[in-house]
């Protein structure tokens, strides 16, 4: 049997202009595992959450254009991968509204982002909601939709993202223990090799630093950009530090291991600064250039671009529409003609307990029982397959009694003839 398929999705809001640091970090890491095999890739301009933070059209415009002709021109290959605009899959918003109604307003009090917002209010003195627009405090929530509209399993992000993940997977929780296991669980993935680049000034490269170099910007630009890095006053012939150095370290992320150490003796054979930012902007070049080209024709064509995200945005929504489906009918926004009558054995199910199966994302498969009411009872352990979680199940059914030990454990709370309870009950419905 083949290995099953693993999701991964990641966001890219559409705000600013790329910059090294963005390569190295986030688009060269995701390039390279976009060629995974057994995966399939999600790579999205989030340009719906960049509304939240820009109010300026042109500006929305000008870097979605510019992010995503950058990831094109790092190689992501949008015919191996799913590559598309945020905006185009109408079902995005869609599915939003039904995760709205299922998210406490405790769970997004806690955000991150609008908290940080409510607290700079309250130590300023002013209104606390001052600046909150409701994009803001429904951030994550457009986000989780981002995530289960595709089942994705891993969504790769860095430390700052982890909490809107763990709302995600609880939104998906909230809704498939209302509705039936309809979405997949997501898991958050840090990747902690990978490397944080210094700036200019050597704090961590940041459009809000102020100290970033452009990516795509013209040659003399980013050779002047480079030069600009912050150095010690040592003089050439004088041995240099590679301890702290913000240049150093920035070759570190684009040289080999062998050009690394070479540096690292150049340093201390005493290289002048100049020299070595010269290496630095070669090395850096070499890496860029060859893109530079894709990135200024795909700028220049931006008719290409768009034929190229309208083509993703096909392929994505061949996902998300499907889905869509499946979601309107378990809330219950139903075609009148085909759902008459059903309410009343829906009802009929819902006073029963009942076994949930599901699948994790780390591939194995699960199922929990629940009572009438929804409450958790039993949660199994992870099985192999789903035939062996069934064959559990079966057991169970039969022998209206708990499973053995290893294989599923009592709820919290929950006593064991509370569970051969439910068991009799199934069997006396005929279920
Ligand atoms: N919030 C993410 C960021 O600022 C971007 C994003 C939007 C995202 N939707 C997502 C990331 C879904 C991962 C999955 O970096």
């Amino acid at each position: 049997m083949s290995a099953p398929v693993v999701r991964y999705l990641t966001g890219i809001t559409t705000t600013g202009t790329p910059h090294l640091g963005n390569y190295v970090g986030a688009i060269r890491p995701a390039v390279q595992a976009s060629r995974r095999p057994g995966a399939e890739n999600f790579y999205f301009l989030a340009d719906y959450h960049a509304l939240i933070k820009c109010d300026e059209p042109a500006r929305i415009q000008r870097s979605t254009l510019e992010i995503a002709a950058c990831w094109l021109a790092a190689g992501l290959d949008p015919d191996q991968v799913f590559f598309y605009r945020q905006s185009d899959i109408p079902e995005v918003t869609e599915l939003t509204w039904l995760l709205t109604c299922v998210t406490g307003k405790g769970v997004l009090n806690r955000a991150h982002a609008y908290k940080a917002q409510v607290d700079k209010n309250a130590a300023a003195g002013v209104d606390v909601d001052a600046d909150v627009t409701m994009g803001l405090f429904m951030y994550p929530v457009l986000m989780a939709a981002d995530i289960l509209l595709y089942k994705a399993h891993r969504i790769p992000v860095g430390r700052d993202q982890i909490q809107h993940i763990e709302m995600a997977r609880d939104m998906a929780q909230s809704f498939n223990h209302l509705y039936g296991e309809h979405l997949v669980l997501p898991e958050a993935q840090v990747d902690e090799s990978v490397a944080l680049l210094p700036g200019l000034d050597g704090r961590k490269m940041s459009k809000s630093y102020d100290n970033v170099i452009a990516l795509f910007a013209p040659r003399e630009q980013v050779r002047r950009q480079i030069f600009s890095i912050v150095t010690d006053s040592r003089a050439p012939g004088e041995p240099k530090e590679v301890e702290g150095s913000a240049l150093f370290q920035i070759y570190q992320a684009f040289a080999t291991p062998e050009e690394t150490q070479q540096l690292r003796q150049a340093y201390a054979d005493g290289i002048s600064w100049a020299d070595a930012k010269q290496l630095l902007f070669e090395r850096i070049d070499r890496e860029i250039a060859p893109m530079r080209e894709r990135y200024q024709h795909l700028v220049d064509h931006p008719g290409e671009l768009e034929r190229i995200l309208q083509a993703g945005a096909a392929k994505a929504r061949g996902r998300a529409a499907p889905l869509l489906r499946e979601l309107r009918e378990a809330v219950g926004l139903r075609n009148l003609a085909t759902a008459a009558g059903s309410g009343r054995k829906e009802k009929a199910r819902a006073a029963l307990p009942s076994f949930k199966q599901y699948r994790e994302a780390d591939g194995r498969f699960h199922f929990k029982l629940v009572d009438a009411q929804g409450k958790l009872l039993l949660q199994s352990a992870g099985f192999a397959s789903p035939k062996e979680a069934g064959q559990c199940i079966a057991a169970m059914k039969q022998s209206r009694s708990l499973p053995p030990a290893g294989q599923a454990a009592l709820a919290e709370g929950v006593a064991a003839d509370q569970v051969t309870q439910a068991l009799q009950a199934l069997a006396d419905s005929g279920n």
